[in-house]
């Protein structure tokens, strides 16, 4: 596909360019011109979202800049004349079926000529996707990335009034940008972004690549966001960075993640999450104020990835599996009650079946209360992709079902020590057969007969049995 003038595509080599340049902030409030704030009027749009919390939060950045725009939102693409694809690119079979639904969805077009496509998000990061893209998938008409959502308007005028294919993703460091329109798809828990990107580059990870460099948000517009989502009737919030212990390292302040967690917990909004750390830099202040304040939750998911150190130098994760140790007990030691879930790829490069069998074996003395188990995936432009040792997918399946029963027995014992036991309880929604469910501060799903009045609201709870996916059937007793 030839290039058209006014293009700009991805550039993954771009991509990782780090410089010593702070942060542009933005603060400018942001305004759509009149003649395109009208585009969407009787339009309907469908945005479907993959991948993490940080693409959740900004699609409800671009839900909050097409109303806007005046276009309503449906919940079926069959009814839309634009659909949004906002789409994650940590492992290919993601991206696999994103693209297998961008196929399927081309017959909708059949019926609807005008219907629009468009593709935004980590994939739209990607060199070799966008390729493909512009050459077999004609009928997407919109593609940009995660850098410049806040172009979404004037890309939008160029394809519905100019009538052009319009390409929009750059390669670069990243700017924070503040004031956008934000339409909460949540009532009660809302997600708030305390920092962008990463530049830990972990030798498997595209997320350094598709998310620019880490910078954070000014500590104040991150309050103001909370004490607004309070009182708007919030009741939890979770801070999101791909690694928030870095927070505030680029701004040089002081304090950090501990300061600001401390000043998010002063607020006094009910629930206070956040996600994820990196055991590599996760400092005692923050274990001390996470134990100081009740309003935040006794929750940490803490990826260790490997139970392998010699496996974790080469995935570039910066610490060993001793060190990882001494951090978990570190924390329980402080924090008794505290719950810590765990991420770990499976099949990395190299990985042999006594590698296995020693993170297997360090799981299951560990005791975390849930795994998230990933095969490996490779990822282009990624160091992982050279590595030698590569582990047969047969394998690789096999070990995730290990780890996947594993997981079935940590989770279960996890949440049978609650029984007979009394905690609060998040309730926020219902379920078939009369009932609704919630979840505890430390994240134990639970279940109790319907009741309106409940829904959204933080309530006392003694649990009773549990059942066979673990959830705990709950008495409320205030
Ligand atoms: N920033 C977070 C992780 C974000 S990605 C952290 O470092 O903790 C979420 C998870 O996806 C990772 O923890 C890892 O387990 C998994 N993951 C990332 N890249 C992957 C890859 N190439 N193949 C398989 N799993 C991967
Ligand atoms: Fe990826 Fe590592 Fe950054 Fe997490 S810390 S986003 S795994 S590079
Ligand atoms: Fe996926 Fe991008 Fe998040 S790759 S996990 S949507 S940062």
């Amino acid at each position: 596909m030839k290039k058209q003038p006014g293009w700009a595509l991805p550039n993954l080599k771009d991509a990782q360019v780090r410089t010593t340049k702070e942060a542009v902030i933005e603060k400018s409030l942001f305004q759509i011109p009149e003649q395109i704030r009208l585009l969407g009027q009787g339009k309907k749009y469908y945005l479907r979202t993959y991948g993490c919390q940080a693409n959740e939060r900004d699609s409800e950045t671009l839900a909050g800049i097409l109303e806007e725009m005046n276009f309503t939102a449906v919940e079926h693409p069959e009814d839309a004349d634009l659909i949004l694809m906002n789409t994650c690119a940590i492992r290919k079979n993601a991206e696999d079926k994103v693209l297998g639904e961008i196929g399927s969805l081309k017959r909708l077009k059949r019926k609807k000529p005008d219907l629009l496509f468009g593709l935004c998000g980590c994939m739209a990061q990607e060199e070799d996707v966008v390729a493909k893209l512009l050459e077999t998938y004609r009928h997407v008409n919109l593609i940009f990335g995660t850098h410049n959502i806040h172009r979404l308007p004037e890309l939008l005028y160029d394809v519905m009034v100019n009538g052009n294919r319009s390409v929009e993703v750059l390669s670069k460091e990243g700017d924070v940008i503040e004031n956008l329109p934000v339409r909460r798809f949540g009532k009660h828990k809302a997600w708030v972004n305390i920092m962008y990107g990463c530049d830990k580059f972990c030798t498997y990870c595209i997320v350094p690549y598709t998310r620019g460099k880490e910078r954070s948000r000014m500590m104040e517009d991150i309050l103001e966001e909370v004490r607004i989502l309070k009182a708007e009737g919030f009741k939890e919030i979770t801070l999101l960075g791909q690694n928030v212990n870095s927070y505030g390292k680029d701004l040089h302040m002081e304090g950090g993640f501990a300061g600001l967690l401390e000043e998010t917990a002063k607020i006094g909004i009910e629930r206070i999450r956040f996600t994820t750390s990196h055991p590599w830099d996760f400092t005692d202040e923050m274990i001390d104020v996470i134990a100081r304040y009740e309003n935040i939750m006794p929750f940490i998911h803490l990826p260790v990835q490997s139970g392998d150190s010699d496996i974790l130098k080469i995935m570039g994760r910066r610490y060993t599996r001793e060190q990882y140790l001494t951090l978990f007990h570190k924390i329980k030691e402080r924090i008794p009650h505290c719950a810590i879930s765990t991420d770990i790829i499976v099949g990395f490069p190299g990985e042999t079946e006594e590698d296995f069998r020693t993170t297997y074996d360090f799981l299951e003395g560990l005791k975390p209360a849930f795994l998230h188990i990933f095969p490996f995936s490779e990822r282009p432009g990624t160091p992982a992709v050279d590595m030698p040792g590569k582990v047969q997918p047969s394998v690789a399946t096999r070990r995730v079902a290990e780890l996947e029963e594993l997981c079935g027995r940590l989770h279960g014992a996890f949440c049978a020590k609650a029984v007979g036991s009394e905690d609060t309880v998040l309730f926020e929604s219902t379920l078939r057969g009369g009932m609704m469910f919630g979840y505890t501060g430390s994240y134990r799903r639970v279940k109790a007969p319907y009741d309106r009045t409940r829904i959204n609201a933080i309530c006392r709870v003694r649990f009773g049995a549990m059942d066979e996916s673990h959830d705990l059937m709950g008495d409320i007793l205030d």
